[in-house]
């Protein structure tokens, strides 16, 4: 790797923290998290151990996707604060020895971007439509959509407009909903623009930034239609990589190499992996490692999956378990049946164990902090959260609800404001004397799932997590398997070793000089079923 001389590479092996800003924390008592709400919780986010932050879209936002309809990417929400607020955090994270990433969507702005408005405004035909894909409709009067293609929130992917002169007009495509229009990226204006809000982050001090559907901003221009579930014509074109060489270049330009970390949910690993090529960004989410159901030949399979292909391009692979958009893990582990997890199918209503989720999710979180590369967790996960899923309908916020007609959920039962004390809602999340209820209503159970009321007990999700994210610096080196009975998955790295009893029976351990954490208490010294161990082997 020809990284600049300059470079740490902090991100090889980082463990970054998603805050879900809506949902994080509430400093001004309006019910929805704000960046004076995240400049309070910040030293709990040293003590917890990560090396950085992730935040999702804080931009001026009518939050139609929850922040992924921005409405202008050089500036804060104004219920979330203001560019100098946001200043402040990157100041205060900084001296706390925090990294800041920040969430960028290039795919897509909302349609109260100037430039959108800009677009219906000067009609058919001009470079204001240009920087958007705007075409005809197809039958006589133009009445049907140009193609087939689905929005991935439901219904078709274009929107018929109302032409200036109150004709009907021209149709847009949006590949989410129809209030997040899709840029056009054969546009030189688009590039241009992109690449000028890229410095103007990185010159106000960000460590990085998450690239949102970073697959998609290529289309085939002759937009053909697709058979249902290809999504060729609109994901991992060829020409996408371009785009990435030239955002690595001023990701170089600037001291310390400021980190590019992709988004794409692409059926083959292999395909992810050339995202990372030395040019291009440096990490990638592995969601094949999300969406694994809980089963030791799959995660075996998963894992070598991605080390091959990261191998290949020297890229550290980065390990995920939860999102804001996905099932919490403690839900999907914890399910009856089928244990992974697809957007097709949420498997919502599906009977939870959450005794058996926690204890799985446990698990996987100290296998996913002990295998090489990079760590996201997603806020709440370190609380043992799980999916929320009797929120009433008409507070139902994730625009999938409505686009599919209520057969999908959506993505608000893992978006639920975080607990952080005390016996009843809001938890600490707004101020006591706050004039609105939080955004989406918390359970009462979750009075024992705070974090002030995880944070003295040391057999805790959170207790597990600080030791496990400060332990894992003692993984180092590369992953080797080890023998071991039929399902347990078991690797050293160096003298450390991680093991996973996913089998029925408990297992014994290997010769061992210390063991230094478990997800669960030992059995007369053995490793009971859905537990996971580190160790400290002989040298
Ligand atoms: C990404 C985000 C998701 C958003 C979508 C459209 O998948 O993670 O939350 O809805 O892009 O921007």
């Amino acid at each position: 790797m020809s990284e600049s001389p300059r470079s740490p590479q902090w991100w090889r092996q980082a463990a970054i923290y998603q805050v879900y800003l809506r949902s994080f924390a509430d400093g001004d008592g309006d019910g929805i998290g704000d960046l004076a709400g995240v400049r309070s919780r910040l030293s709990y986010l040293a003590d917890l151990g990560v090396d950085a932050i992730w935040f999702t879209p804080w931009y001026p936002s009518p939050m139609d996707d929850g922040g992924y309809d921005v409405a202008d990417f050089r500036d804060i929400e104004p219920t979330f604060g203001t560019l100098a607020d946001a200043e402040q955090v990157l100041a205060e994270a900084r001296a706390l020895g925090l990294k800041v990433i920040i969430d960028i969507v290039p795919n897509h702005c909302s349609d109260t971007h100037r430039w959108f408005s800009a677009a219906l405004e000067a009609g058919p035909g001009s470079p204001e439509r240009e920087r958007f894909w705007f075409r005809d409709g197809r039958g006589p009067d133009g009445a049907e959509p140009p193609n087939n293609w689905r929005s991935r929130f439901g219904g078709s992917a274009w929107t018929r407009v109302v032409e200036p002169d109150g004709s009907p007009g021209q149709w847009y495509l949006h590949l989410y909903s129809s209030r997040q229009p899709d840029l056009n990226w054969e546009s030189q204006e688009v590039r241009a623009e992109f690449e000028d809000i890229l410095r103007f982050w990185f010159d106000r001090g960000v460590d990085g930034f998450r690239i949102d559907v970073a697959d998609g901003l290529v289309k085939d221009p002759a937009l053909p239609d697709v058979e249902p579930g290809d999504e060729t014509p609109f994901s991992d074109q060829e020409g996408v990589h371009e785009i990435y060489r030239a955002w690595r270049r001023i990701a170089r330009s600037y001291p310390a190499e400021r980190l590019l970390v992709g988004e794409m949910w692409l059926p083959d690993l292999r395909r992810s992996a050339r995202y990372l090529r030395e040019d291009e960004m440096h990490a990638a989410f592995n969601f094949d490692f999300l969406v694994c159901p809980w089963d030791v030949a799959r995660f075996r399979e998963v894992i070598d999956r991605t080390l091959e292909s990261h191998d290949e391009v020297g890229a550290p692979p980065s390990w995920v378990l939860s999102n804001h958009d996905v099932t919490r893990p403690v839900t999907r582990y914890g399910r009856s049946g089928d244990t992974g997890f697809s957007f097709a199918d949420r498997l919502h209503g599906t009977p939870v164990d959450r005794e058996l989720g926690t204890r799985r999710a446990r698990a996987a979180a100290l296998l996913a902090m002990a295998l090489p590369g990079g760590v996201y967790l997603y806020q709440g996960e370190e609380l043992g959260l799980w999916e929320i899923e009797d929120i009433p309908g008409e507070l139902r916020q994730d625009p999938v609800w409505e686009r599919s007609d209520h057969a999908d959920p959506g993505r608000d039962g893992c978006r639920v404001p975080m607990p952080w004390s005390g016996a009843a809602p809001p938890f600490g999340f707004s101020p006591d004397n706050a004039e609105k209820e939080p955004w989406l209503p918390q359970p009462a159970e979750w009075a024992s799932h705070t974090a002030s009321a995880q944070a003295a007990d040391p057999g805790s999700v959170l207790s597990l997590y600080r030791s496990g994210l400060r332990l894992r610096k003692q993984a180092q080196g590369e992953l080797r398997w080890l023998d071991q009975p039929p399902g347990v998955l078991a690797f050293r790295r160096g003298t450390f070793a991680c093991l996973l009893n996913f089998s029925a029976e408990p297992v014994a351990l290997p010769e061992h000089r210390e063991v230094l954490l478990t997800s669960a208490p030992l059995a007369d010294g053995q490793l009971p079923t859905d537990t996971a161990a580190w160790l400290r082997l002989p040298a």
